[in-house]
């Protein structure tokens, strides 16, 4: 990994409007049910110590959340900026939100992709994991 960066708990005083300005350049948002401010707030109001950035200068450039049920453990919002792409960074994020949910008991790890950006499967590949057959389902809360 990129020797000058680092992985530290998501602060919200310090990191929120990097990461916003991040996470819409990396992802695009169609509705408010996923816009950055509002995942944002989700996450730090749940208060469960699984959303981590990577400080380069002390800026953000890049970012996971990881959620852990107590049964799997999921891997969400992994974004690297463009311009600190294939530095190791990315593989930085994951392997420390894994390392954080072994600690929690947590026996394996899933994660969803696009079919639009199905390309990331390399990267991912890369790490360990394999893509599994299964029919992802979802339904909406709200709005
Ligand atoms: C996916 C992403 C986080 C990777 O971050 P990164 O810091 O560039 O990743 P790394 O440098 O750790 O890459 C490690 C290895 O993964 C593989 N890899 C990385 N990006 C890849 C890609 N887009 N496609 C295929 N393989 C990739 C390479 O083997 C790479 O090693 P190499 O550079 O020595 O060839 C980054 O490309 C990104 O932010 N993409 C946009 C957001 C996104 O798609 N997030 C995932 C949503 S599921």
């Amino acid at each position: 990994m990129n020797e000058l960066a680092h992985i530290s708990p998501y602060a919200d005083a310090a990191h929120r409007g990097a990461v916003i300005a991040l996470w819409e350049s990396a992802f695009g948002y169609a509705g408010a049910h996923n816009a950055p401010g509002f995942a944002i707030d989700q996450k730090v109001a749940a208060a469960d110590g699984l959303f981590f950035v990577a400080l380069l200068g002390g800026q953000p450039v890049g970012t996971i959340m990881a959620g852990y049920d107590g049964h799997r453990g999921w891997l969400y919002s992994l974004a690297v900026a463009a311009a600190h792409r294939r530095g190791g960074i990315g593989t930085a994020l994951v392997r420390h939100a894994e390392a954080e949910l072994a600690t929690r008991g947590c026996a394996k790890i899933n994660l969803q992709v696009l079919p639009a950006n199905a390309s990331v499967t390399g990267f991912y590949r890369a790490l360990g994991y394999a893509v599994e057959e299964r029919v992802s389902m979802g339904k909406r809360l709200l709005g």
